[in-house]
């Protein structure tokens, strides 16, 4: 039976060094905001931005919050993000995604000041992550580096495979386990052979977006799987990429879906916050 990765346990780990941190800035003087915007009233980003404001809370960092109407303009939100950009006092901006379909999210996250670009999203970040350099990582993946890190789990010379290739998770999660020196393919809908792909992983990243695509036929015995789904099934209830049930009875360790790592992504984000503090105020 494979080990379970508790992400609630390690995120709270995370987000509880970082409350210490925060505490010994503020005793320096240092006051660390971050602004949050939604653009309508999508349910699910609902919840994600209040998450992120509740864990703004726990560490200490100001959060403050802008809800705008379905018929935002991009003008407005650029506006915005101008404002924010020139104020002393917001180290990070995250704009929820998606965004209404009048505004083009590519231009909203370039007009994002890299230095505040808590999210890992800008053209900036990203390639600063591909060339190896300083810079902020987009959180899913960072949060996975660290799961696997403090579960003692070693990524160095291990085969690596990540299912799916999006901005957000596939490609940033490649490169991380590359600077981790991994040996890392990604694949994706177009790959052949997916299956025996994936059997030959040490540790497996399953970003699909296909509930419960990845059983243990596609796993090797002694594999670390890690599951970035979230769907809800036929009965409500939660469930990832993964078939926990049956990839639990051949993989060494596996992620839990909920509380795998979803709570992750919000301990990182809080990370690259303190970091935009710390990095980037005189
Ligand atoms: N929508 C879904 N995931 C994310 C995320 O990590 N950041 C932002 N800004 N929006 C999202």
């Amino acid at each position: 039976m494979a080990k379970i990765i508790d992400g609630k346990v390690i995120s709270k780990q995370i987000k509880d060094e970082l409350k210490e941190k925060v505490a010994g800035l503020r005793e320096e003087g240092k006051e660390i905001g971050m602004a949050v915007i939604q653009v309508g009233n999508d349910p699910a980003s609902s919840v994600y931005v209040g998450n992120k404001k509740k864990a703004c809370e726990y560490i200490g960092i100001r959060s403050e919050s802008y809800e705008l109407p379905e018929e935002t303009s991009q003008e407005e939100l650029l506006a915005l993000i101008d404002r924010l950009n020139r104020d002393d006092a917001v180290h990070g901006i995250l704009v929820q995604l998606p965004v209404p379909e009048q505004i083009d999210e590519d231009t909203v996250i370039k007009a994002i000041s890299p230095k505040k670009d808590v999210d890992g999203f800008h053209p900036e970040s990203v390639g600063a992550l591909s060339i190896g350099q300083k810079g902020f990582v987009s959180c899913t993946p960072a949060g996975i580096i660290q799961l696997l890190k403090r579960s003692g789990i070693e990524i160095e010379g291990k085969e690596c495979v990540v299912v799916g290739r999006s901005n957000i998770v596939g490609k940033p999660m490649a490169l991380l386990l590359l600077r981790e020196n991994g040996t890392v393919t990604i694949t994706h809908s177009r790959t052949k052979n997916l299956k025996d792909v994936c059997k030959r992983a040490d540790i497996l990243v399953a970003a699909v977006g296909r509930p419960k695509m990845i059983d243990a036929s596609y796993v090797k015995e002694g594999a670390v799987v890690i599951d970035v789904g979230i769907h809800r099934n036929e009965n409500n209830k939660l469930c990832g990429d993964v078939d926990f049930e049956s990839v639990e009875q051949v993989a060494s360790a596996i992620t839990p879906v909920p509380g795998g790592v979803g709570p992750m992504t919000i301990a990182m984000l809080m990370h690259n916050c303190v970091e935009a503090a710390v990095m980037f105020d005189e």
